[in-house]
């Protein structure tokens, strides 16, 4: 179906694409895909079977045998694994932020999240939803590279703390930001031709309205 759009939101830790991604599925009738959770569930499923941050080697062979599945509650995708979803209060822990990027900078366990993310659009399809929204550090360059939108959010780090803070959270995200940019595979980064955003000085709800400009300029307003 021609009308079936893709939208890819990446940047930084706290830089705002959670939410945005959550506020354009309401407004324009997409799956929210919010690849982030799915690195820390894998990663939090991996911690679990013992395996360490150093351990590439076991990283690489576990990740590639995870079952992974998908389940739409709401408007937002959930990994399955096992049949299970695992629950934020097991994924946004200070033990998942501080070993996420170390996991995420595998390749082979990159690999195994590629066809699974670029499967959400049939999720989506499946699910009647207009399109998806996927946010993350490598939709815009890697998973979907001809995506309709493709957004890339800035923030003043100082700014992306405060606000990590505010929701009480223990996360070292310049660290992440480091770690994320640095790694060979797929490093975080603005890619060529996308739509470079820089939100500090914004409010939530006048990003999600730049955002939904974009949109609208192509696909008329809002049904
Ligand atoms: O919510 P926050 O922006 O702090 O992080 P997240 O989106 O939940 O992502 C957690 C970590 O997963 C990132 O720091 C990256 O290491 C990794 N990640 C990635 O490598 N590629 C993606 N497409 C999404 C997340
Ligand atoms: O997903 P990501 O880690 O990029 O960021 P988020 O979880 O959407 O946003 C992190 C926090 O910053 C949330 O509490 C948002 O409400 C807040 N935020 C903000 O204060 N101003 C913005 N322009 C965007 C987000
Ligand atoms: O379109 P279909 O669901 O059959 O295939 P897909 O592999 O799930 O890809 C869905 C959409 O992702 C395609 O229609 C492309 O617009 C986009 N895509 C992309 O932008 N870059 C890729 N490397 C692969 C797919």
């Amino acid at each position: 179906d021609d009308s079936f759009i893709i939208v890819a939101i990446d940047g930084g830790a706290a830089s705002g694409k959670s939410s945005t991604s959550r506020a354009l599925s309401e407004r324009f009738n997409l799956l929210h895909v919010d690849t982030g959770s799915f690195y820390r569930t894998m990663t939090a499923e991996l911690l679990r079977t013992g395996l360490a941050a150093g351990d590439e080697a076991g990283i690489a062979i576990a990740a590639q045998a995870l079952p992974l599945e998908t389940s739409v509650e709401g408007r937002r995708a959930q990994m399955k694994i096992n049949g299970r979803v695992v629950p934020d209060a097991e994924i946004r822990t200070p033990e998942v932020n501080a070993n996420v990027s170390h996991f995420a900078a595998v390749p082979q366990l990159r690999q195994a999240l590629l066809d699974y993310q670029r499967g959400q659009a049939q999720v989506a399809r499946d699910h009647g939803f207009r399109g998806l929204v996927m946010e993350g550090r490598d939709i815009g360059s890697v998973i979907f590279p001809d995506a309709d939108f493709r957004f890339f959010l800035h923030a003043d780090p100082v700014e992306r703390a405060r606000r990590r803070a505010a929701e009480g959270q223990t996360d070292s995200i310049t660290e992440r930001d480091r770690l994320d940019a640095s790694r060979k595979t797929a490093p975080l980064a603005c890619p060529d031709g996308a739509t470079d955003i820089d939100s500090t000085h914004l409010t939530l709800p006048e990003v999600v309205d730049l955002l939904s400009e974009h949109l609208s300029a192509r696909l008329g307003p809002v049904a």
